[in-house]
């Protein structure tokens, strides 16, 4: 198995869901984490999940929903390991279905701001280190919606984010800093609804492969994580 030794990661959302998931495997795999939520207490169960592996974590809590509270999860990094060699930006939210038309501006706000301008700020945040460090691994998870005007802020959110992968992995050709995105599936979690095609273990090992490519590998791709389930 190949193994994070030594290596830090932060993964946005990990409290439940797929980055609960996400920190599980990565915890296997010797990585070191940043665990966030939105409060200390949501992290416990993730907390229990990674306490039989021998590696170091940090918590950090804070609300996406502002530059601030990005903020504030920024400095909690700090004020932990200082920085991050993977940053797993996970965390979203997704909206009550709703006739197009009726979505309020505050909503398209609110949606962009988790989704997309605080990974923009995260990424500006942890990325110029990981160029001068010479190592860095940029994951952006996205969606494979299509077709959903009832959930439209947060598919033009996630299309955002497809984008702006692509645009950053060529700021950091070159540099060993690999971007890329990837779309866990349609899953069964709070954000994905019981009637989801897949079980939440079936993320692993798919989520990881943009975390475990070779230096100097693929950037800029998009990766399926149901492509691997099984593997
Ligand atoms: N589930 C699916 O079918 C599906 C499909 C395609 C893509 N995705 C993507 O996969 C990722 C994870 O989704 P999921 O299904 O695991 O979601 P989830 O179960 O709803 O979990 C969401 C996570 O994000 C955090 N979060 C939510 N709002 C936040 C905010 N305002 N500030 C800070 N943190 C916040 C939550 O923290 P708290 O626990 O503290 O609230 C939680 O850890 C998302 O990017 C989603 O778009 C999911």
């Amino acid at each position: 198995m190949k193994t994070l030794n030594n290596k830090w990661a932060l993964v946005t959302g990990s409290s439940r869901g797929i980055g609960r998931a996400i920190a599980k495997a990565l915890a296997e795999r010797g990585c070191n984490l940043v665990l966030h939520a939105r409060s200390l207490e949501n992290l416990a169960a993730t907390v229990a999940d990674i306490k039989a592996y021998n590696i170091q974590y940090h918590l950090v809590s804070g609300e996406l929903d502002s530059p601030e509270g990005v903020a504030a999860v920024i400095d909690g990094v700090k004020a932990g390991p200082g920085y991050v060699d993977i940053l797993f930006n996970n965390a979203a939210i997704n909206n009550v279905s709703t006739p197009v038309f009726e979505f309020t501006q505050a909503e398209w706000m609110r949606t962009f701001q988790i989704n997309l301008f605080s990974m923009v700020q995260l990424c500006a945040a942890f990325g110029p280190g990981m160029r001068e460090r010479g190592f860095g691994r940029i994951i952006n998870t996205t969606s494979g919606i299509a077709g959903q005007p009832d959930l439209a802020p947060y598919s033009a959110s996630k299309a955002a984010v497809d984008k702006y992968t692509q645009d950053l992995a060529v700021e950091f050709k070159d540099c060993n800093v690999l971007v890329n995105h990837v779309d866990p599936g349609w899953i069964r979690t709070d954000l994905g609804g019981p009637n989801a095609w897949e079980d939440v273990d079936s993320v692993i090992p798919g989520m990881l492969v943009p975390a475990l490519l070779d230096d100097n590998g693929p950037t800029g791709r998009f990766y399926a994580a149901q492509d691997f389930k099984g593997l």
